[in-house]
């Protein structure tokens, strides 16, 4: 049975009770390929939480967000915008590796699909609510999709200051911006990679700023 991961959310909701059951998640049929879950990582009260698709080929091997070329761009971005690693709390919206194998075994990454990300979002608004962050940055489509619902375009409202609806059963609601992925500046098709590296660190900037403003 796949159900989604609402049957295997413990019953204290600590990010360390969260991280043991989300290693037992078999919500979706991901499960079945990945290696292992990867959960988010970071400080348990960490005011910025920012929340990438799902792990790629290293991550899902080394069961940690972010340890991929991606991540190396998003840790130099987060660097450039004055955010240190410890103000933040990385994860997914997906916490399984979707991937197809080439007849060289080689693992494409494959995009997850709106079943999946309705399945695995219990975790994230679970890890939402342990970490309580002042403001979540979704990374690309997917991630601001898991949150605002299929019909949000990144592209329409980039960089924005965003509410969380009220019916993700989140305890607390922070702020959202939503931005690309750092993935689509690796392989930008702009044609300007510096420029669109430079908007994902201005975008970064203003999540800064705005978890550094004093609270309302
Ligand atoms: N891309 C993501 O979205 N998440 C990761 O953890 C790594 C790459
Ligand atoms: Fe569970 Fe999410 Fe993994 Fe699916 S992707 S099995 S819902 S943790």
């Amino acid at each position: 049975m796949t159900a989604g991961a609402e049957q295997y959310l413990p019953a204290t909701r600590g990010l360390r009770a969260l991280r043991a059951a989300a290693a037992t998640c078999r919500g979706c049929g991901l499960y079945e390929n990945a290696t292992q879950t990867v959960f988010g990582v970071g400080r348990r009260s960490a005011p910025l939480m920012l929340v990438g698709e799902q792990p790629g080929d290293r991550e899902d091997r080394q069961g940690r967000p972010f340890v991929g070329p991606a991540g190396g761009l998003l840790a130099r971005a987060l660097d450039d915008a004055g955010i240190s690693a410890e103000q933040t709390y990385q994860t997914n919206a997906v916490k399984h590796f979707k991937f197809t194998r080439t007849s060289g075994a080689r693992r494409i990454h494959q995009k997850p699909g709106r079943t999946e990300v309705v399945a695995c979002r219990p975790w994230l608004i679970a890890e939402i609510d342990a970490v309580h962050p002042r403001l979540v940055v979704a990374l690309g489509a997917t991630a601001a999709q898991a949150l605002l619902g299929p019909s949000f375009r990144v592209s329409a409202h980039r960089g924005e200051t965003l509410e969380l609806p009220g019916d993700l059963g989140t305890r607390r609601r922070p702020r959202l911006l939503a931005t690309v992925h750092p993935a689509a500046v690796l392989r930008d098709r702009s044609g300007d990679r510096d420029k669109a590296y430079r908007l994902f660190v201005e975008d970064l900037r203003r999540a800064r700023d705005i978890v550094s403003s004093p609270p309302v």
